[in-house]
């Protein structure tokens, strides 16, 4: 029998889909970009077709793909040594944990360095309940963590739905609605808010209470955004009741919101910043819990009990240290500032332009644009927590993103804007192009009603 011959992206995406697994997706009908090299904000796949990366990986590679100084950073680090036990040190541990104590605000100034996002925060609730000696976590509905155990039931996202059974206890939820679905204008929301998380404080009691945990700015689960002060009032409580705050900064902290940490927008500084992505930007899986001076002072004398075989692995710590150097001599945060305000006066156009964008919600780079079938009633293209079969349009859209060259995520009824913080103003207005002949489809699925 003649044996059919593959091309090399086939049989790369016959390998990856036979014998690898897919994260979040029905392992049959994945439809993956196979990825030769990244450049800047480009993804090139093996046959050459190029995809602008409008949400920098998974919001992860600030920085852009395919920098050398990375790799000639971590190829000196493995000529020297590429691991050492987290109890010997090594000249770049320290020295990356004193860059992050000097671009931290307050006493934040120790760092205990993790592998990802999921175990930065898994180590600060850890460390929240031993530190307070009370056991509750509180956090937003509306949040992701990561998807380990405790991070995931911290998450309120419906991810950790299908893995209900196996939440860890003493976490609970609080409601936080956003701006674009209330209906009585933002002092009112403030108000609503604030209030509803005193009496959930008050109804848990606050003495079992060791942390609020919530994203320094709002990501995958569609950029909403916090009411004016409401961090401010939130950190007040905290100081009230003895109850620590944890700000996750994995996806908007080192510049995404146009600030080195997304909390600096609001005018707090928190307890202990969980850190991950912009970190390494995904050069090497990496993350860091940074705790404050206090906290950390209560272990002087006694035994921390946090440990990991790959803490302060001296090649992340490499490639941390690098590119944390990189968003400085690149002036990658304040770029991101300017560029989050290029990149909302063109979406407004945008607006202007197509029936189907609902809101558009963003803070420096870290933005999101909401479909929906009618201005009038809000209805969204898709549901929240969309099942398959509900995500017709937006597969469609999402289809038509991919087809004209661009990488980006989609979901429900979310388009995510957040491309690497090098990006220039001729590469936005080739990526709003895209979206804006995408968004043709959507505009077609506008009801009736608002005809
Ligand atoms: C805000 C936030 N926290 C935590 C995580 C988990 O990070 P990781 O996937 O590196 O474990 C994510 C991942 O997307 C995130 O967005």
């Amino acid at each position: 029998m003649e044996r059919v011959l593959k091309s090399e992206t086939q049989e790369i995406i016959h390998d990856n889909q036979e014998y690898t697994l897919f994260s979040w997706s029905k392992q049959k009908g994945t439809n993956p970009i196979a990825v030769k090299y990244g450049e800047g904000v480009y993804l090139y796949d093996y046959d050459g077709k190029r995809y602008i990366d409008f949400s920098s990986g998974l919001m992860n590679v600030n920085i852009g793909h395919g920098n050398q100084r990375i790799t000639e950073a971590v190829v000196r680090q493995m000529q020297e040594v590429s691991y050492v036990t987290p109890s010997c040190i090594t000249k770049v541990r320290g020295e990356l944990g004193k860059k992050l104590a000097e671009i931290c605000p307050g006493d934040l100034n120790k760092a205990f360095f993790t592998l990802c996002g999921a175990s930065s925060i898994e180590n600060a609730i850890k460390l929240a309940r031993l530190y307070t000696g009370r056991h509750k976590i509180l956090s937003r509905y509306q949040s992701y963590h990561g998807s380990s155990n405790g991070a995931m039931t911290a998450s309120g996202d419906p991810r950790r739905l299908p893995v209900d059974s196996q939440q860890a206890p003493n976490f609970v939820h609080f409601d936080l609605p956003y701006l674009f679905r209330w209906e009585h204008g933002e002092e009112s929301l403030l108000k609503d808010s604030v209030a509803q998380l005193e009496r959930i404080i008050a109804y848990e009691g606050p003495n079992n209470i060791a942390a609020i945990l919530l994203e320094g700015e709002s990501g995958s689960s569609g950029c909403l955004k916090y009411p004016v002060g409401y961090l401010k009032q939130v950190r007040e409580l905290c100081t009230k009741h003895g109850i620590l705050l944890i700000m996750d900064e994995v996806m908007s902290g080192f510049g995404r919101t146009g600030k080195w940490f997304g909390f600096e927008n609001h005018g707090i500084v928190p307890d202990m910043i969980a850190m991950a992505k912009g970190l390494t930007c995904g050069y090497l899986p990496f993350g860091c819990l940074m705790v404050s001076d206090k906290i950390a002072s209560k272990y002087e004398d006694a035994v921390l009990p946090l440990g990991l075989t790959y803490s302060a692995h001296p090649v992340s710590c490499a490639a941390a240290l690098e590119t944390l150097k990189i968003y400085e001599d690149d002036n990658l945060v304040e770029n991101a500032s300017a560029m989050g305000k290029y990149m909302d006066q063109q979406v407004a156009l945008l607006m202007q332009k197509h029936r189907s964008i609902g809101d558009w919600r963003n803070t420096g780079l870290l933005g999101c644009l909401e479909l929906v079938k009618s201005k009038k009633t809000k209805e969204p293209m898709a549901p929240f927590n969309a099942k398959p079969d509900e995500m017709g349009v937006m597969n469609k859209v999402a289809a038509k993103i991919k087809e004209l060259g661009m990488y980006t995520f989609v979901r429900w009824s979310y388009i995510f804007i957040a491309p690497p913080l090098c990006i220039t103003k001729e590469q936005i207005d080739e990526g709003l192009t895209i979206v804006s002949k995408a968004l043709e489809i959507a505009d077609e699925n506008i009801s009736a009603a608002d005809e």
